[in-house]
């Protein structure tokens, strides 16, 4: 990292304590160190997984506009083309993050930015630091979801393997309630498991 770490990790901080709900706020902090652990785990820059960590969920509650702004300058800069139309603020708000991540911060790291911006999704080409976030997301302590025991247990074992149970499960449980499942996700579930 180029800037100072410390510096810019508490400036996050400070904007993501100012920008969302308290509850959220500590989930931040709780992603944090889970990350830090399996950073420390699989071998990968800890302090890359920290500034993702603190950035991923700054702007989820944003106004719907606003993080639709945000998301679309993320895809325009990386030229991703993929259809928003049908996109959620659970969808937007990485992509949002990841555009605040560059343009405030002055993060350009790529697995930085890409981990942020497709933290609920997931992505067809995933850096360590993009699964870990991930991954930390899904099993920090306060989660707890049926098959959380199991999320855990895998992401001590195989992050790979985590990744794709992640993405199995959101879309299962998704259908499961008859709600809405947005295709890129669909897309990203096909690419990982045709690996
Ligand atoms: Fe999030
Ligand atoms: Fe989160």
């Amino acid at each position: 990292m180029s800037l100072n770490f410390e510096t810019l990790r508490k400036n996050i901080l400070k904007y993501v304590k100012e920008h969302v709900n308290p509850g959220r706020y500590q989930h931040t902090l709780r992603v944090e160190e889970t990350a830090i652990r399996l950073a420390n785990q699989y071998g990968a820059d800890v302090e890359s997984v920290r500034l993702a960590a603190v950035l991923h969920d700054a702007c989820k509650d944003f106004e719907s506009k606003k993080m639709t702004k945000f998301a679309k300058n993320f895809l325009k800069r990386e030229g991703i083309e993929i259809d928003l139309s049908n996109a959620g603020t659970a969808i937007l708000h990485g992509l949002a993050a990841a555009d605040l991540g560059y343009r405030i911060y002055g993060i350009k790291d790529k697995d930085i930015l890409y981990a942020v911006a497709f933290h609920t999704t997931g992505w067809y080409k995933m850096s360590l630091i993009g699964k870990i976030i991930f991954i930390a997301d899904y099993i920090e302590p306060e989660r707890n979801f049926n098959k959380v025991k199991k999320a855990r247990k895998l992401a001590n074992k195989d992050l790979d393997r985590a990744t794709v149970f992640k993405m199995k499960n959101s879309i299962r449980h998704l259908a499961k309630d008859e709600n809405y499942i947005y295709i890129e996700s669909v897309k990203i579930y096909n690419h990982w498991i045709s690996k």
